[in-house]
């Protein structure tokens, strides 16, 4: 675990951060094979690695993000938040133009249902509209489709690392981890009170801000 910790916050101090919830490097495995080349980690290693985020060799600068998937258990309480959320802070700081934001549940026992009566509400408390979206479930399309496939918390981030196909290029990992370079979850409010769905907003608004400066 103290790997891991280190991990993320090498990843805040400007570097990326790969994380092999199975305790092997096989998150990100086209972003490892370049630091590999590079010469700036062994793959082997147990856990996680690291390597800089801007210039992994002297003739290849990596570029800003450009596409991320929010996902959690459910798709109807966090993600549709986060996805909310993240939309609103990247069209406030002018940085949306082409960037491609959604959202999906590991399992798809919601699909096709609108968020949450409380995340929709906690969202319009505070000016976002989530109601038109609608729940779908983490597909292998999305490894390739997008740059970041991101978990509201650790169980999220073990299904999405079990479920990636051999061609994936997304990077994944916890959103607070990425976003932060802080370990910290966002709770599942499903099962609480209205005061943890406006807790989960803080903490998804807090993260959506760190993860917009990686766009
Ligand atoms: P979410 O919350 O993962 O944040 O969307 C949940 C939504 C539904 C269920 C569990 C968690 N459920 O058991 O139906």
């Amino acid at each position: 675990m103290g790997s891991r910790v280190d991990g993320y916050k090498s990843f805040h101090q400007n570097a990326v951060y790969l994380s092999c919830p199975a305790n092997h490097s096989c998150a990100a495995p086209n972003l490892a094979e370049i630091a590999v080349a590079c010469g700036e980690f062994s793959p082997y290693l147990p856990g996680s690695f690291t390597t800089p985020r801007v210039t992994v060799s002297p003739s290849m600068e990596m570029l800003p993000f450009r596409s991320a998937l929010f996902v959690c258990l459910g798709n109807i309480c966090r993600s549709p938040l986060a996805e909310g959320i993240f939309r609103s802070v990247m069209t406030t700081e002018r940085k949306g133009e082409g960037i491609i934001i959604d959202s999906a549940g590991t399992n798809g026992y919601h699909t096709g249902e609108a968020p949450d009566r409380r995340s929709i509400a906690v969202a319009s408390r505070h000016g976002i509209d989530i109601s038109r979206q609608r729940c779908r479930q983490l597909a292998d399309e999305d490894y390739v489709r997008f740059d970041l496939i991101l978990g509201m918390d650790d169980a999220n981030v073990a299904a999405i690392a079990a479920r990636q196909p051999a061609n994936a290029r997304a990077q994944t990992g916890l959103f607070c981890g990425i976003a932060l370079g802080e370990h910290r979850q966002i709770p599942d409010p499903y099962y609480g009170t209205d005061a943890d769905f406006e807790r989960a907003y803080r903490m998804i608004r807090a993260a959506s801000e760190g993860l917009s400066k990686l766009f």
